[in-house]
């Protein structure tokens, strides 16, 4: 049994790596700034849950220590829409907080750390325009070209992870693409979320403000990207790259991915994008054959059986509160 410290543990991806971890048998030490209870509460009483900034290098390396963590998978950070508006924190928290995490990590003999870049990093679909229309897709090979501080922040943590790596540090990034799943989810993400719980209501719900209809997205369900996660930190042999794209090679768009909701739900979702909201985002296809290969890995859910789940979530927890 593996003893895994899970940074940012009660989001909305570490809430479901946590879970995912307990069910394969493992101790799972969820680390997070701000404990959201919703998301873990069904395994609350299996876990380890702590308080604490990753910031804070003292406190890591205490936790890591009196706990006997034995790997780490590192997800706490501030997502983009935050980032933009406090790019100070945002630099501390996603910058300095990984480099503290990789920092403890080397010092304290931690086996494996797993840990949190984006598919973001490749920045404007449209610098991949050739790729992208002949069918292509965007691969480690290729060179990421962030538009955004967020972005940034992770291409600097890649690099980061280099040096670490020299000094000894058995250490491999994930480029999570589009991740979406139950709980609670704030940003672009969060938007798609809200729109698929308005229809589960019977309501209509509403894209706009970071989406629009013809945008394109690699989906892939908290579900499945955390078990990503999971096998590449539990993965027996040293991984092959030092990053790799995620995803489940399925590549749609926002259009696509509210008609089925709209199919399962009977609700409409009308698309409110008016030109001069801030750049909507829309996203390079991204290449995942390679984790996918690597690890033998098949995904559990795809986009028409992950909305469903959401769906069915959204119904439940209304029930349960009435
Ligand atoms: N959801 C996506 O589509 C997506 C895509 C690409 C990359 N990612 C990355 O995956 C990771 C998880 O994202 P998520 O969607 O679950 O977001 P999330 O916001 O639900 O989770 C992030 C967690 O980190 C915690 N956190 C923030 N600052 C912290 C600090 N200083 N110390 C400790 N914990 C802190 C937050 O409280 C939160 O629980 C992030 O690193 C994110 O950048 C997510």
């Amino acid at each position: 049994m593996e003893t895994v410290l899970v940074t940012g543990g009660s989001g909305m991806l570490g809430s479901a790596v946590a879970a995912g971890l307990v069910r394969a048998g493992h101790h799972a030490v969820v680390f997070d700034q701000r404990i959201n209870e919703q998301n873990i509460g069904s395994i609350r009483d299996q876990v380890t849950v702590i308080q604490g900034d990753v910031c804070d290098r003292d406190q890591l390396e205490a936790v890591v220590t009196e706990h006997r963590v034995t790997r780490i998978i590192h997800l706490a950070a501030l997502l983009s829409v935050h980032v933009q508006a406090d790019p100070d924190r945002g630099l501390r928290v996603n910058a300095l907080g990984t480099n503290n995490v990789f920092d403890v990590a080397v010092s304290l003999g931690i086996k494996r750390v797993v840990w949190a870049s984006t598919a973001a990093v490749y920045g404007r679909k449209h610098h991949y325009e050739k790729l992208v229309g002949r069918g292509g897709a965007v691969s480690e090979a290729d060179a990421p070209t962030p538009r955004d501080i967020y972005s940034a922040t992770k291409l600097l943590c890649e690099l980061l992870a280099q040096r670490y790596a020299a000094l000894g540090l058995d250490v491999v990034g994930l480029r999570p693409v589009t991740t979406y799943g139950l709980g609670v989810q704030t940003g672009a993400v969060g938007e798609l979320l809200a729109a698929i719980d308005e229809a589960s209501a019977g309501r209509t719900g509403h894209v706009g403000k970071y989406w629009s209809e013809d945008a394109h997205i690699n989906p892939i369900f908290a579900v499945d990207c955390a078990s990503q996660f999971i096998q590449t930190c539990l993965h027996p042999e040293p991984l092959q790259q030092p990053i790799y794209n995620t995803g489940t090679g399925e590549y749609v768009t926002i259009g696509q991915m509210m008609r089925v909701a709209t199919e399962l739900t009977g609700a409409p979702i009308l698309f409110d994008h008016q030109a001069g909201d801030m750049e909507v985002f829309d996203c390079v296809d991204c290449d995942s054959t390679a984790l996918r290969d690597e690890l033998g890995w098949v995904a559990q859910y795809d986009l028409r059986t992950a909305v469903e789940a959401c769906i069915a979530e959204f119904r439940r927890t209304v029930r349960d509160a009435a």
